[in-house]
């Protein structure tokens, strides 16, 4: 009996046990230490972590300060940190500027190059430290693996259309003279090209000199080719508005009035506008410079290693006086 009661007592204590065992609250685990949250190596960029280099020609027209703008203000709009520069008309500052910019290691360069040639070296330094350059607004002669993309505008097209418009304005032909950009750059080198093209048999070229697109060094352009052609001169083929500034200048200055020398311009800035309001240009052909939303969201896609277009030519159209006075108020340049 007493062997029993002790067997009752061990099998009871033994079920306490094991009912209080199960019950009880499981002790706590060590807290599992996490890491700190940080972005996986493959993570996207966002514009806030994007670095773009833009090293700018220069302040030579309306149409380029309106670009400057474009970039900036995109820039500030998205956060994108923009290391921006200007310059001078300079192609040897063009290339400090990007050779800096490699050395900080931005994440895309997008350069608008004054001239087509020259640009091998530095577009091999850039290529060499994985940056990714847009040739952006004019074009380079530099082997396409060399650089990215190309926005910009089409200039053999854009020469094309000053061609056509000058057709209309001289059905009977005549002699005209040419004020053209930059010497060697694509702006220049295309609308040369793109009006010759068009333009007809029966209109002749008298001279072409450069105004290297500006106001100022277009209006003494144009003042040596009224000395030098007097009376002859039917047209011009003006590559940017700014130098048509000019040259009207200098054709008031020699007593000329509006229609005498048909003018056909490129840019459709506010200044051409108004030359076409006032009678003194008959056709403007547009260059878009407003490319900074454009540049920016092709940056981040190379950023992160996405595919990009190799050319995206901007749409462009041609104004004319009867447009004029109705859309100055809303142009943006
Ligand atoms: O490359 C674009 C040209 O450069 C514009 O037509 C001119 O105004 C600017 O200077």
């Amino acid at each position: 009996m007493k062997f029993l009661k002790v067997l009752y007592l061990l099998v009871g204590l033994a079920i306490i046990f094991a009912i209080v065992g199960c019950g009880a609250a499981p002790a706590a685990a060590p807290a599992e230490e996490k890491p700190a949250a940080e972005a996986p190596a493959n993570a996207k960029k966002e514009y806030k972590d994007l670095t773009v280099c833009y090293p700018q020609l220069g302040a030579e027209s309306d149409w380029r300060t309106a670009n400057s703008a474009s970039l900036k203000e995109t820039a500030k709009e998205l956060g994108v940190n923009l290391v921006f520069s200007d310059a001078q008309q300079k192609q040897e500052n063009q290339i400090s500027a990007m050779r800096a910019c490699i050395q900080q290691g931005v994440d895309v360069i997008a350069l608008p190059p004054v001239v087509e040639d020259g640009w091998d070296a530095v577009l091999t330094e850039a290529k060499d430290a994985n940056i990714p350059v847009i040739i952006v607004d004019r074009s380079v002669s530099a082997d396409p693996s060399l650089y990215a993309a190309h926005i910009g505008s089409d200039m053999v097209l854009e020469g094309k259309k000053a061609g056509e418009e000058m057709n209309k304005l001289l059905p009977e032909g005549g002699k005209i003279v040419e004020l053209s950009g930059t010497t060697g750059s694509g702006a220049a080198v295309g609308r040369a090209k793109g009006f010759r093209e068009t333009l007809a048999k029966n209109i002749e070229i008298l001279d072409s000199q450069t105004g290297n697109f500006t106001t100022a060094e277009g209006k003494p352009v144009m003042e040596a080719f009224l000395k030098k052609y007097a009376g002859e001169i039917d047209g011009a083929f003006i590559h940017n508005d700014n130098m048509a500034i000019g040259a009207v200048e200098a054709m008031k200055a020699a007593g000329l009035k509006p229609g005498d020398i048909k003018i056909v311009s490129v840019d459709g800035t506010r200044g051409g506008f108004q030359l076409m309001i006032d009678g003194w240009v008959q056709a403007d052909v547009e260059c878009n410079p407003l490319l900074g939303p454009q540049v920016m969201e092709m940056a981040l896609a190379l950023a992160n290693g996405e595919p990009v277009e190799r050319e995206t030519l901007t749409k462009e159209t041609v104004y004319f006086p009867d447009q004029a006075a109705e859309l100055l108020p809303s142009r943006q340049y």
